[in-house]
C-alpha cells in the first residue's frame, strides 16, 4: 500500500523509510534508520525529483503511481547518482517510458556507467543556471559538485521558493511519519544524527559545501527538500549556521573530546583522571572508548569539540587498531583547526604516540601539544602532575 505525504498541495513526498539497514554505505551504523526522499510535483507537467534505494523500491513505485493518479510522468530530475537515490532509476524509467530525464553531463556519464540502457533520446541536459518551466513552476539548476559526488546538482523553484538540495541538509534517522523538521525537536533531539550524517558523508568536502552555501544564500528560500531526513519550512537559518561551522571546520563548542583505546584499562584510567581534572576546571568533556563506540560517532564529536585528546596503547609496534582506524577516518575527513593532546601507553616499547602523531600530522591548522604523556603500563603517582599540566593546557582559554 502506498505511503505518501503532501509537502504542499502540488508537491508529494513519495519516498520511504528503511529501518532494517544496519550500515549506511556499508560502514555507518543507522540504529534509527534512514529515509530516502523522492518528491513528485503535480504541475501542468509532472516532475519526479530523484528515486530511492533499492531496499524500498516496492513502496516507492506504489507511491509514485498513487501520487500520479493515472497521469503520465513527464520529467525525472536526477540530482545525484549515488545508488541510495539512483538504484531504482532503471525500474522507474522502464515503467514510465515517456518521462524525459533532466540531468547534467556528469550525471549522463554515470547513468551509462551504472545502467546498460540507451537513454540518449530521453535526456534533457542542463547546466548551471539553465531553467525548466513545468506550468506554474519554474526551476533553475545549481551545480553543487562534491556535495557529495562530483555530479551533484540542486534545483530551485522560483515560484514557490523551494530548494531541492540532494544530500545537503540531510540527516540519519527514519522520518517516522514526521516529514517536516519542525514536527520534531530537531535541535534538541535530531541534531546529533544530522551532525553525524554531515561529518561522515560530506565532512571531507567543506570548501565545496561552502561554495554551495554561498549560492544558496543568494536565493529566497521558503522550503528545503533534501534526499534524506526532514523537509525544512521553519528555522532553516539555524541549520545553515551549523553547516557554516561544520563546513569551515570551526568547532561548534568549546569542549574537549577524549577518545581512548585501552586493552586492560590502564590507559582508560589515565583518560578518566584527565576527564576529572578537566571537569574540575569547568571544562565540558565528551568521552569515547574507541573499542566500543563506532568511529562515525567519535568523528562527529571531533567536528563538534574544539580540543581533542587521543589516548592509546601500543599494539603490534604501532597504535591500537580501533584508535588507528579512528585517526585515519578523522584525517580522511579533513578535520582542521584543532588543538590536540596525546597520551601513549606501552609496557616495553611505547610507540603509539609517534604513530598517532604521524597520522594527525597530515591535518591542516592543528596544534599537537608538546606535553605528550607516556605511560609505562600504568599511570604512576608521580605522573599526576603531568595530567594536571595537560589539563591546564587544554583548559586554557576555554
Ligand atoms: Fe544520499 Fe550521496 O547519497
Amino acid at each position: 500500500m502506498h505511503c505518501t505525504r503532501k509537502v504542499r498541495e502540488d508537491l508529494i513526498w513519495v519516498g520511504a523509510d528503511d529501518r532494517r539497514l544496519a550500515c549506511f554505505e556499508g560502514v555507518y551504523g543507522v540504529p534509527e534508520g534512514v529515509s530516502y526522499n523522492s518528491y513528485l510535483l503535480l504541475d501542468e507537467k509532472t516532475v519526479l525529483f530523484d528515486t530511492v534505494d533499492k531496499a524500498v523500491y516496492s513502496v516507492f513505485l506504489e507511491n509514485v503511481a498513487y501520487a500520479l493518479g493515472g497521469r503520465p510522468l513527464d520529467y525525472l530530475v536526477i540530482h545525484h547518482m549515488e545508488p541510495d537515490h539512483a538504484a531504482t532509476l532503471e525500474l522507474l524509467v522502464t515503467r514510465y517510458p515517456e518521462a524525459k530525464i533532466v540531468c547534467n553531463a556528469k550525471i549522463k556519464t554515470m547513468l551509462a556507467q551504472f545502467f546498460a540502457l540507451d537513454l540518449t533520446e530521453r535526456i534533457v541536459l542542463v547546466k548551471e543556471g539553465d531553467s525548466l518551466e513545468t506550468g506554474r513552476h519554474k526551476f533553475s539548476f545549481i551545480m553543487a559538485p562534491m556535495v557529495h559526488w562530483p555530479e551533484v546538482m540542486m534545483s530551485y523553484d522560483s515560484t514557490d521558493k523551494i530548494l531541492f538540495t540532494a544530500d545537503a541538509f540531510g540527516t540519519f534517522g527514519a522520518l517516522n511519519g514526521r516529514l517536516f523538521a519542525d514536527e520534531t525537536d530537531f535541535f534538541g533531539e535530531r541534531l546529533d544524527e544530522a551532525r553525524r550524517y554531515y561529518t561522515n558523508i560530506v565532512g571531507k568536502y567543506g570548501p565545496q559545501v561552502q561554495a554551495a552555501l554561498k549560492k544558496a544564500a543568494a536565493l529566497d528560500i521558503a522550503l528545503v527538500c533534501p534526499l534524506h531526513g526532514f523537509v525544512w519550512r521553519k528555522d532553516f537559518d539555524r541549520f545553515v549556521e551549523k553547516y557554516q561551522l561544520w563546513s569551515s571546520y570551526t568547532p561548534e563548542e568549546k569542549s574537549v573530546l577524549i577518545a581512548y583505546a585501552s586493552v586492560y584499562g590502564h590507559t582508560e584510567n589515565a583518560a578518566n583522571i584527565l576527564a576529572v581534572k578537566l571537569a574540575e576546571r569547568g571544562v565540558k568533556v565528551r568521552m569515547h572508548d574507541t573499542s566500543v563506540i563506532p568511529a562515525s560517532y567519535i568523528l562527529s564529536d571531533a567536528f563538534r569539540c574544539s580540543r581533542l585528546v587521543f589516548a592509546a596503547t601500543t599494539y603490534n609496534n604501532g597504535v591500537f587498531v580501533t584508535m588507528e582506524n579512528l585517526l585515519h577516518d578523522i584525517a580522511a575527513h579533513n578535520l582542521q583547526n584543532r588543538k590536540i593532546a596525546l597520551i601513549e601507553n606501552g609496557s616495553w616499547a611505547p610507540t603509539s604516540g609517534k604513530a598517532m602523531r604521524e597520522i594527525l600530522g597530515t591535518l591542516k591548522n592543528i596544534e599537537i601539544l608538546d606535553s605528550q604523556i607516556t605511560l609505562k603500563s600504568a599511570l604512576t603517582e608521580g605522573q599526576l602532575a603531568q595530567l594536571d599540566a595537560l589539563a591546564d593546557a587544554l583548559a586554557a582559554d576555554l
